[in-house]
């Protein structure tokens, strides 16, 4: 139907016929002159439609969105009107004929990023038509196709492991579906094929990849789908070392491949200790040029005990934050901020501004100023190398929740005062807990996955030490997201054993649950390693989009719905009657 598409008319083809079909992206009337813009898959072309043209009575009936052919010859704009923007912006196309191939009915929306998000998901169709929707959809095959590349150079094989399966503990609700053949039984949505890998290690595959869609129950924010798309890694006889050193030069390759980007090389590690301490996070952004300071030994003699408190206390810390030229906030900005990190647990907010660094306290302005020395602040002032201008936030509590909110401050803040800039951070993070307490179930969770193994080999030390017991996991973390995160397995069926009974498993449900895979470990299962890379949140990063919504074609919302098709929805009553379920608004 067409000789070209429209984003590729250059001035290459000066005088030459073209037939263009697309959309009628603009359409100006300039009284005489008719300006259209034609939009197709590559790009926009401006199409000119003179007053004597016979196309002219069908151009002037054309409205945006107008699926339509035009046919015309190719000329150079004068050089006052080159747009240098558009690939296409020294040329334009003279139209002869104009065909309407298919009208629109009136838009139900603009078609620009003013749309609202649910009228978007509505007519995804429709907002997939925008060039910043065409180019992240093609981003992300590009990602798909450069990770392909990668591992079949490394001697990976791609596997598809079932969708109808068994539960897969990560960490969030299954999707469950009622079986028709036999009554009263489930499959589940894999929250990962964690499993499925694992066996295909013992089964002597070596190394494994999959593009798998993984489902998971749980409550999403704009990182989060219910369903979404891991590259999922396994590879035998290797050590925590030799998948991360697979997955940095993957990830390097794709980088190149997909946006010409050069990672650094190697990637920084830091164990999850160091994370929160020094960035009150196990992802930091290591963009933001700005770290947590423990001021606990200075301020630990003070009669002020919202400081002295914890500093004196071993489980708890004071942690400084200078935000350099910070001294600029206002009143209600601070308070902003305080409201901000109460949701994360925070008691208060306690704030220095440093007017005047040579005057020592004098120069100070703050309210917990009064409660200070002379060797407090020099302490402080030298831990965190406070100048005139500078502000200090401080947060005081148990560890973990200070450098949890303080880490959330710092990010805020960072992003408020626009001091990421450009650029890609990437990074290890590993030595995690093996475990975290729930205080909710009163017990034991594991931090990764139950399948990952401990730092200590021997069963029974873990056995009587869990809570400072560290695990063989790791993340890899790229500008503030966890874009991956994997393990070295246990591969031997007594350290599983140990590993289900401190997680609360007993035996005889871990039969039920697991039983095939600890038969398997029985058969000479290889140690094996590996590590599961979200590809919504990489694809995301890499097309600057904030929400991996905007990276997949047809995305969920936040409350797990698809505004499109209108799913999940109700079915009839006899389809229900043939699963063996109660409908549960009967
Ligand atoms: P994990 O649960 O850490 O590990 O998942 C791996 C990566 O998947 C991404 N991710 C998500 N992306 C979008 N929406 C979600 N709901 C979502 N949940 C997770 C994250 C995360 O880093 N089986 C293990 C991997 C392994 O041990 O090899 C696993 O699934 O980027
Ligand atoms: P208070 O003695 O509770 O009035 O607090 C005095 C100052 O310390 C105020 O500026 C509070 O915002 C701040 N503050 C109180 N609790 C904390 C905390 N846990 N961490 C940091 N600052 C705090």
């Amino acid at each position: 139907m067409r000789t070209q598409l429209c984003g590729e008319v250059n001035q290459e083809l000066e005088g030459q016929a073209v037939v263009l079909c697309g959309w009628v992206h603009s359409r100006r009337d300039l009284g005489g002159l008719i300006f259209l813009g034609l939009r197709d898959r590559a790009g926009i072309v401006q199409v000119v439609v003179e007053p004597d043209s016979p196309a002219f009575a069908d151009a002037e009936a054309l409205r945006n969105e107008y699926c339509v052919k035009i046919a015309g010859q190719v000329r150079m704009r004068p050089e006052s009107q080159w747009n240098e923007k558009m690939a296409t912006g020294r040329i334009e196309v003279v139209a002869d004929s104009v065909e309407l191939l298919n009208p629109s009915a009136p838009l139900p929306l603009m078609m620009s990023d003013e749309d609202g998000e649910e009228i978007r998901l509505k007519y995804r169709y429709l907002d997939l038509r925008r060039p910043r929707m065409q180019e992240n959809m093609r981003t992300r095959a590009r990602l798909y196709r450069a990770i392909r590349d990668s591992l079949d150079g490394h001697g990976f094989t791609e596997f598809e492991t079932p969708i109808l399966t068994k539960a897969t503990p990560e960490g969030a609700r299954d999707y469950l579906l009622p079986s028709r053949v036999h009554a009263g039984h489930y499959f589940a949505l894999p929250q990962s094929p964690q499993l499925f890998k694992q066996l295909l290690m013992m089964a002597g595959m070596d190394r494994y990849y999959q593009i798998a869609r993984c489902f998971r129950d749980e409550d999403l924010r704009a990182d989060r789908q219910p369903e979404f798309t891991q590259l999922d890694i396994e590879m035998s006889f290797v050590d925590e070392q030799g998948v991360q050193d697979l997955a940095e030069v993957m990830m390097r390759d794709v980088f190149q491949d997909t946006l010409g980007v050069e990672l650094q090389d190697p990637f920084p590690r830091m164990s999850w200790h160091a994370a929160l301490d020094r960035y009150g996070s196990d992802k930091p952004d290591l963009r933001i040029p700005m770290e947590l300071v423990s001021v606990d030994q200075h301020v630990a003699h003070l009669e002020f005990k919202v400081f002295s408190g914890p500093a004196n206390d071993n489980g708890s810390r004071v942690a400084a934050l200078r935000v350099p030229g910070g001294a600029d906030l206002s009143r209600k900005q601070i308070d902003g901020y305080a409201e901000y990190i109460a949701r994360y647990g925070a008691k208060g907010l306690a704030w220095i501004k440093v007017n005047d660094a040579a005057a020592g306290i004098e120069g100070l302005q703050s309210p917990v100023a009064k409660f200070l020395d002379d060797a407090a602040w020099q302490g402080i002032a030298e831990a965190t190398g406070a100048e005139s201008g500078d502000i200090l936030l401080f947060g005081a509590g148990e560890w973990l929740k200070v450098s949890n909110f303080m880490g959330h401050l710092l990010v805020r803040v960072g992003r408020d005062r626009d001091l990421a800039g450009d650029g890609w951070a990437p990074l290890w993070v590993n030595e995690f807990p093996m475990f975290e307490w729930d205080e909710e179930s009163g017990r034991y969770m594991a931090m990764h996955h139950p399948f990952t193994a401990p730092v200590d080999a021997d069963p029974q030390a873990l056995m009587d030490n869990p809570g400072e017991a560290l695990s063989k996991g790791y993340d890899m973390v790229l500008n503030g997201a966890e874009i991956g995160g994997g393990s070295v397995r246990i591969h031997k069926s007594e350290m599983q054993s140990a590993v289900f009974k401190l997680l609360g498993i007993s035996d005889e449900e871990a039969e039920v649950k697991f039983g095939f895979l600890l038969e398997a470990l029985q058969y000479g299962c290889p140690p094996h390693a590996g590590i599961a890379f979200g590809l919504d949140r990489i694809a995301a990063l890499m097309s600057g989009e904030d929400s991996i919504r905007d990276v997949i074609a047809f995305p969920k919302t936040t409350t797990a719905q698809c505004l499109l098709t209108s799913a999940p929805s109700k079915i009839p009553d006899e389809q229900i009657a043939e699963l063996h379920i109660k409908n549960a608004d009967k």
